[in-house]
């Protein structure tokens, strides 16, 4: 069987990171590509140059042009500008709206049946508009955000009762902005609710934290933003779907109904597989939860509107 292709739009923190997992992992043959002339191709040949020591057989390549894309089965979009201390995600609307534009434009010509994972930022915005411009139906169209705040979650409170990340399991839905909403009510550790070990205004703390942690990696970096847990996550979400493995991820799926809401991408449960986002998992939300919920709709509600008038203008 011929290896897989994973075609990575953008090759600079989290795309370089992705083509490093995604060949450790053996996920199949890695392209990426950037407008960046030289740079994916130098990064391509840096990696290329760690296949003997790792011992993997993937082929990585470099490319500034969209045909090195062609028959690509998974396309991870991170193309765009990162935030700067201080900028919301949503600050990066204007310059990514066009880019994210001209990007889906070149996978639906040169990649028409591929998986299209997007993690640039405004997320909930910029993965609307590829899905709008690529017309892929909505199994095919998926961001990535969840399974990133969620994992911020697990590593907080796991460090919060010093226990092994893998005992807490949690889950973080909603838009991936500033008010994204983490289910207390469902975080456990090994099983028993989170709450029973942890003071409701502690686990207060530790949400505000989850929400801001993105925030707090730009403030210390100052040049950039969080890149090797976003590409863990969306390694994981293009691993579930090359393998079949149909995990139950939180991402941001297109909804058409479920949870009330229709027509938007909002961060909810989904289960990956071959046939990519092959159903949405509805869970039970307490009515705190159901209320942040809503709220957080509400602002990807108004970013869409606003990401709208940016194209419009
Ligand atoms: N096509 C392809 N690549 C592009 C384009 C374009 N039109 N415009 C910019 N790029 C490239 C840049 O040249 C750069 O190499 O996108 C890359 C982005 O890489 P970084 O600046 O290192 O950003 P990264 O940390 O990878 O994050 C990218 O993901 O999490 C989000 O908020 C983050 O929106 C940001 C994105």
């Amino acid at each position: 069987m011929p290896r897989r292709k994973i075609a990575l739009i953008g090759a600079g923190n989290i795309g370089g990171t992705m083509a490093h997992l995604c060949a450790l992992k053996g996920l199949g043959d890695v392209v990426l590509y950037d407008v960046i002339d030289g740079l994916p191709q130098g990064k391509a040949l840096d990696l290329l140059q760690s296949a003997p020591i790792e011992n993997f057989d993937a082929q990585i390549t470099g490319t500034t042009k969209y045909e090195g894309i062609a028959g690509a089965d998974v396309c991870i979009v991170t193309a765009g500008i990162v935030r700067k201390p201080g900028m919301s995600r949503d600050d990066l609307l204007g310059t990514n709206s066009k880019i994210m534009s001209q990007v889906a434009e070149g996978i639906k010509s040169y990649a028409p049946n591929a998986l299209v994972i997007v993690i640039t930022n405004p997320l909930d915005a910029m993965v609307t508009l590829v899905k709008r411009v690529t017309g892929f139906p909505k199994n095919r169209v998926v961001g990535q955000s969840g399974i990133l705040d969620s994992s911020r979650y697990r590593t907080f409170i796991a460090q919060e009762l010093k226990v092994s990340v893998a005992s807490v399991s949690a889950v973080v839905l909603g838009g991936h902005g500033d008010d994204m909403v983490p289910v207390r009510s469902g975080c456990q550790l090994s099983g028993v609710p989170v709450e029973k070990f942890i003071s409701s205004q502690r686990l207060d703390e530790i949400e505000a934290r989850v929400r801001n942690a993105g925030g707090e990696i730009v403030a210390l970096l100052k040049t950039g933003s969080a890149f090797y847990a976003p590409a863990s996550a969306a390694v994981r979400m293009a691993q579930s779907y090359l393998m079949d493995k149909k995990e139950i991820l939180p991402c941001a799926a297109y909804l058409e109904g479920e949870y009330g809401v229709k027509g938007y991408y909002f961060g909810v449960p989904v289960m990956i597989g071959a046939g990519g986002v092959e159903k949405v998992i509805e869970i039970e939300l307490s009515p705190r939860e159901r209320k942040l919920f809503e709220e957080s709709l509400g602002h990807v509600k108004e970013l869409v509107a606003a990401m709208d008038r940016v194209i419009k203008a």
